[in-house]
Formats: structure tokens, C-alpha cells, sequence
């Protein structure tokens, strides 16, 4: 199952745990699949729901996981500006859940990008299950054509895994029409100095992620869009409570609700490294570590 990924993890940078680590092409996406390249039932297990995110909801009393995920969704929409017709891309498009959603709700037609290939036939079911005008492929975003073609580029909690995020931002400034709009939801550290943090916990997160989270703080990031050519249109805020739900209430409950399945599929340690790694976040966000923001920006010419 899993175990051709273990040495991955034999290099891990030792010197406490390091933020912004660099690596070259081919060992960031050896590490990214050490994460994310195992049986999509996993995922698709503990995220749930109908879009089955593998990022934070948006809950309201009484909400369900799939009205939770629309509800996240549906801001995005509102913030990418998204009208019938408009070409979006979804960098780290997980499983498809929210490209399809944006193509078959609003009419976009949308491609989405990962770098994990387990994901690719589970995206593409679901856009064919809803009719959608949507495609998938795998390529890192350093590949992607520098050519004016989509009207929004967005991502969810996956800029996380870029250590050269202002890279990334010029990047999707070539790739958008003028006008278009970049929305990134992603956690930011509450202070520059928890980049430093070396507890245990810190420790089993960053093992988890095979040392590819490279977490910033919100004034990080402003700049980063400051200096690639982006107007800031929105900082929208979306408290830490909305997260401890979705792993509490969602995942969590999933991995336990279904634990014998999940372990059909891959292995106990695997299973007790993730169920770990969720707990470890919510100590964080408990801690006060993080707080979680959808940027809205838009590309001056
Ligand atoms: C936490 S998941 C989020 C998935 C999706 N956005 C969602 O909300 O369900 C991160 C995703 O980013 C993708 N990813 C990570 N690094 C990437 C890179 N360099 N280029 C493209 N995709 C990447 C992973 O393959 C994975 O699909």
C-alpha cells in the first residue's frame, strides 16, 4: 500500500522543523505524494459530504457536511465573481469536488490541476456524474503555460505546499485575462515566530506532510500579492471554530464511523499517523497558532 513512500521520510530535514524548507522538482513531488497519493477512498472517506473538501467549511446551525461545503463554496464564487461562460482554474483540485461545483452551479468551464494522479479518475467521474465542463490533468504549477486564459485562478488550502509562493502568484498574473481574479484560502500563523515551533506536535504534523507545509503569516502574503501585481479586493476572515467543526464533527467522526473500511485500504500506522496529525492541528488552533483567510485579489495590468 504505502510502504514504497516510507523512504521519503528517511531525508527529512532534521534541523528542528524548519519552515520553508527547499527542494528540488522531483523531491517536492515525491514528498507531496507521500501525503496525498494513497487510495482515493481515504479521502473521499473522511472528507464526506457530497464535495468531499479536503479544507475547512463553512458551518451553519443545523448545516449538513455537504450544506457546510457549499456554503464555503459558494463564497468563493462570490469573491472569484464568477458569471456563466467564465474559464477557471483550480490549482490542487483535490478530488474535484469544488471545480465540478463551480462548472455545474454557475456555468463556469474550469480545469484543474494536481499533482497527485490518484485523484485524476475520481475528479473525472464526478464531472461526468454532473455534466460539468470540467477537466483535470496533472502537472505542477511550475509548468503551466505562461497564456492569458482564465478569468478567475483559485486555490483552497494548498499554497501551504509552495515554497515560492511569489513565484506562484506571477505565475497565475501571466495566466489571468486583465481584470481576472485570484481567491486563496489558506491558514496563517498568528505570529511570525511559530514558524520556529519544534514541539513534538509540531513535529508530527510537519512528519505527516513529509515536511512540504510551509505555513505564513497573513502580512506574508499581502505583500507576496503587493509585489506580483494584484489589488487586494477582499480579506475575508472565517473564525477557527468553522475548522474545528469540519475535523470534529466531520473527519474525525468518518475515520472513526468507518474504521474498518479505512483500514482496508491502508495501513494501521497510516491511519493512526492521520487521525494523530487532525488532533494536532486542533491542539494548534486551540493554541491560538493560526487564524484563516480567503483573499480575494485582482490583476492589474
Ligand atoms: C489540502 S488538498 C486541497 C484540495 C482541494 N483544494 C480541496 O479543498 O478539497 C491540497 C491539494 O494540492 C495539490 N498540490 C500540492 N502541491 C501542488 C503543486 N505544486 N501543484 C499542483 N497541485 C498541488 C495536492 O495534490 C492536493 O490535491
Amino acid at each position: 500500500m504505502r510502504e514504497h513512500l516510507d523512504p521519503v521520510l528517511e531525508s527529512t530535514p532534521t534541523d528542528g522543523r524548519k519552515l520553508y524548507q527547499t527542494y528540488d522538482f522531483d523531491e517536492e513531488t515525491v514528498r507531496l505524494a507521500y501525503h496525498y497519493e494513497v487510495d482515493p477512498e481515504f479521502f473521499i472517506t473522511i472528507t464526506g459530504g457530497e464535495w468531499n473538501t479536503y479544507s475547512s467549511c463553512i458551518w451553519e446551525d443545523g448545516f449538513t457536511m455537504t450544506q457546510a461545503q457549499e456554503k464555503k463554496l459558494d463564497k468563493y464564487a462570490e469573491l472569484m465573481r464568477l458569471k456563466p461562460g467564465d474559464r477557471i482554474m483550480d490549482v490542487g483540485c483535490g478530488w474535484g469536488g469544488p471545480l465540478v461545483y463551480f462548472c455545474h452551479k454557475y456555468g463556469a468551464i474550469g480545469h484543474g490541476i494536481t499533482v497527485s494522479p490518484m485523484a485524476i479518475p475520481v475528479a473525472e467521474a464526478r464531472a461526468e456524474k454532473y455534466g460539468a465542463d470540467a477537466t483535470f490533468e496533472v502537472i505542477h504549477w511550475q509548468n503551466l503555460p505562461e497564456v492569458e486564459t482564465y478569468q478567475a485562478i483559485f486555490t483552497d488550502e494548498v499554497i501551504v505546499h509552495f515554497e515560492d509562493l511569489g513565484g506562484f502568484f506571477a505565475k497565475c498574473h501571466s495566466m489571468l485575462t486583465p481584470g481576472g481574479m485570484m481567491v486563496n484560502k489558506e491558514l496563517h500563523f498568528t505570529h511570525s515566530s511559530h514558524k520556529d515551533w519544534a514541539d513534538s506536535l509540531s513535529q508530527h504534523i510537519n512528519k505527516v506532510y513529509a515536511f512540504t507545509g510551509n505555513y505564513r503569516t497573513l502580512s506574508e502574503e499581502l505583500r507576496l500579492l503587493d509585489e506580483n501585481n494584484f489589488r487586494i479586493k477582499n480579506v475575508y476572515e472565517i473564525a477557527m471554530d468553522h475548522y474545528r467543526k469540519t475535523i470534529d464533527d466531520g473527519w474525525l467522526k468518518n475515520m472513526r464511523d468507518h474504521k474498518e473500511r479505512l483500514l482496508e485500504v491502508t495501513t494501521a500506522e497510516h491511519y493512526d499517523d492521520f487521525r494523530k496529525y487532525l488532533k494536532c492541528s486542533l491542539f494548534g488552533f486551540r493554541k491560538g497558532a493560526f487564524g484563516m483567510h480567503i483573499i480575494a485579489s485582482e490583476k492589474m495590468s
